[in-house]
């Protein structure tokens, strides 16, 4: 093990914002990267996503509806680390493409819009965070608007999410009385101020401790006075920060700013430089894999196409776990068993795709792909590994798809093959009949394919209701599994990867099999 890697490693951020859409977390996104001067005008994350949409029809469909299907990567650095921020697509149907990304972060930040406190999406959200233990902070925004009482924000995380809150700021007025916030951890007054959109706030005063006069001689006396109180209050009420409950996902050290104007992103990063976790070692089935350890490793949680329409190509998005990768570089593919050699890896930086000359753990690199990646898959540099925990989920709608001229429905299986791969939508084939299923986790996912599948592969296809319920993958012994499908024919499929999978007609039909076979374990998750 090499202590060069393990300082490097020890320098990398690698995080996700997770909120309901609206709370802030574009404007956020494009804020962390104008302080970590990877733009120099906010703005620059919306318009490329706008540049990018009016590229392909794929994208028209997020623009219609106003919501981003494609999620990125930015790298960025800020106070001595090398940030990775991993973005996740914000709308609802989308949240599986969500839960992997947060299978390939250390650390993730929570926006809370100050109004409208704890919403669906991130109770949602924040639920696989805790099932993985990934350790949260939490950023409460638009406080330059009217909210709800701090306490109350307090409360509703504290209830609503079952974790233990500890303020690091404590926010002075709210709405038009906004004045800026305490900073409980360093003692210092930071005053706020409507910045524009390039302007970088002033760094805090230094005041000592909250009875210090010279408060008196910065704020109004009544707001002062507020402030004292409160910040007694947090200091009886909450637990201070402790940084072994944050790194176990029990405790959320929470921010109050206004992404907008800029403010309180500077404490935001300074708490993510100085406690929020580098990379962790990472699961396989055999054995655990250390940052610092000298091979390369690493897993893919992500395949998109269509980034550049102009080349039609797929990027797998490869989470590095360990080593040194360098671009040329050979890599074990584990999965087909094959050496690939990696010319010309991307790496994503806010304005643009670069090529990658060098990762090390933590860091995502883009693997450019004709197919033949899929997600899950390890590469190494010759050991045989696999990583765990990238998962799959049973889809909640199903729908027959055909293709409108029958003479396609060859190129739509192709089609719907490269789809399953990417993790776009499970397809399943039923063992009876010559139909497609395709499951989504939202709706609107079906348009997107269809989208999909018309401009990218040219087949028009049409989706149908089918009589379908639910799929669960099955698991057990073999011979519990061949007596299952030989007397569940009619409903059973095969996924793309020749899975079996139980087509059930109701919530009803699923029940009973889980009675009829104990032996049988009805999956909604495979990794
Ligand atoms: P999202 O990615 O979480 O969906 O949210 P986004 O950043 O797009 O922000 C949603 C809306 O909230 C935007 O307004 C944005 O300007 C506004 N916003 C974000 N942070 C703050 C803040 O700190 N204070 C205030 N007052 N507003 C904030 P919009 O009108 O929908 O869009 P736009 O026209 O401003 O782009």
């Amino acid at each position: 093990m090499s202590e060069m890697l393990k300082k490097i490693a020890q320098k990398r951020r690698t995080f996700a914002i997770i909120s309901h859409p609206d709370a802030g977390k574009t404007t956020l996104t494009e804020k962390l990267l104008l302080f970590g001067g990877a733009i120099n005008q906010a703005g620059a994350v919306k318009a490329r996503g706008e540049n990018r949409r009016a590229r392909s029809d794929w994208m028209k469909v997020e623009q219609e509806r106003g919501i981003s299907v494609a999620s990125s990567v930015m790298s960025f650095e800020y106070g001595g680390c090398s940030f990775n921020l991993l973005d996740t697509p914000g709308h609802e149907d989308f949240s599986e493409d969500t839960y992997r990304v947060l299978t390939a972060v250390d650390s993730v930040v929570m926006v809370i819009d100050c109004a409208k406190g704890i919403e669906a999406q991130t109770k949602k959200l924040f639920e696989v965070c805790r099932l993985r233990d990934i350790p949260i902070v939490t950023f409460i925004n638009k406080l330059d608007r009217d909210g709800q009482d701090p306490f109350a924000l307090l409360e509703e995380i504290e209830q609503t999410l079952a974790l233990e809150v500890s303020p690091c700021a404590w926010p002075i007025g709210m709405g038009r009385d906004f004045k800026g916030c305490f900073d409980l951890r360093q003692d210092r007054l930071n005053l706020f101020e409507k910045t524009d959109k390039g302007a970088l706030p002033a760094i805090g005063e230094i005041i000592e401790g909250i009875d210090d006069a010279r408060l008196d001689a910065l704020l109004p006396s009544d707001l002062v006075k507020n402030l004292r109180e409160g910040v007694e209050m947090v200091r009886a009420l909450c637990k201070p920060f402790d940084e072994t409950a944050y790194l176990e996902g029990y405790q959320t050290p929470v921010f109050f700013g206004s992404a907008i104007h800029n403010f309180g992103v500077r404490e935001l990063l300074d708490a993510l430089v100085s406690f929020a976790p580098s990379p962790r070692p990472q699961t396989t089935v055999t054995r655990s894999v250390k940052p610092d350890e000298e091979k390369v490793t690493g897993f893919v949680f992500k395949i998109q196409a269509n980034m550049d329409p102009k080349h039609r190509d797929r990027i797998a998005f490869m989470r590095v776990c360990s080593g040194h990768f360098k671009r040329g570089m050979k890599l074990w593919h584990q999965r087909t068993q094959k050496q690939m050699i990696i010319h010309n890896p991307v790496m994503f930086l806010a304005q643009d795709r670069e090529l990658a000359e060098e990762a090390y753990a933590g860091d995502i690199i883009g693997l450019p792909s004709h197919g033949g990646i899929r997600i899950g898959d390890t590469f190494t540099e010759g050991e045989s590994l696999m990583f765990k925990g990238i998962p799959s989920f049973a889809p909640e709608l199903l729908q027959k798809v055909r293709a409108v001229d029958p003479l396609k429905a060859k190129h739509l299986s192709k089609a719907l093959e490269q789809i399953a791969e990417e993790g776009g939508a499970s397809v399943f084939k039923p063992t009876v009949g010559s139909d497609w299923i395709v499951g989504v986790v939202g709706a609107l996912q079906f348009e997107v394919l269809a989208d999909r599948i018309r401009t990218e592969f040219d087949v028009p296809v049409i989706f149908e209701p089918t009589t379908y319920f639910t799929a669960r993958w099955i698991a057990g012994e073999k011979a519990d599994i061949d007596k299952f499908i030989a007397l569940n024919h009619a409903t059973m499929a095969v996924d793309h990867d020749g899975a079996p999978v139980f087509l059930t007609r109701n919530a009803w039909h699923l029940n009973k099999a889980i009675e009829d076979f104990p032996k049988i374990s009805f999956l909604k998750i495979k990794e």
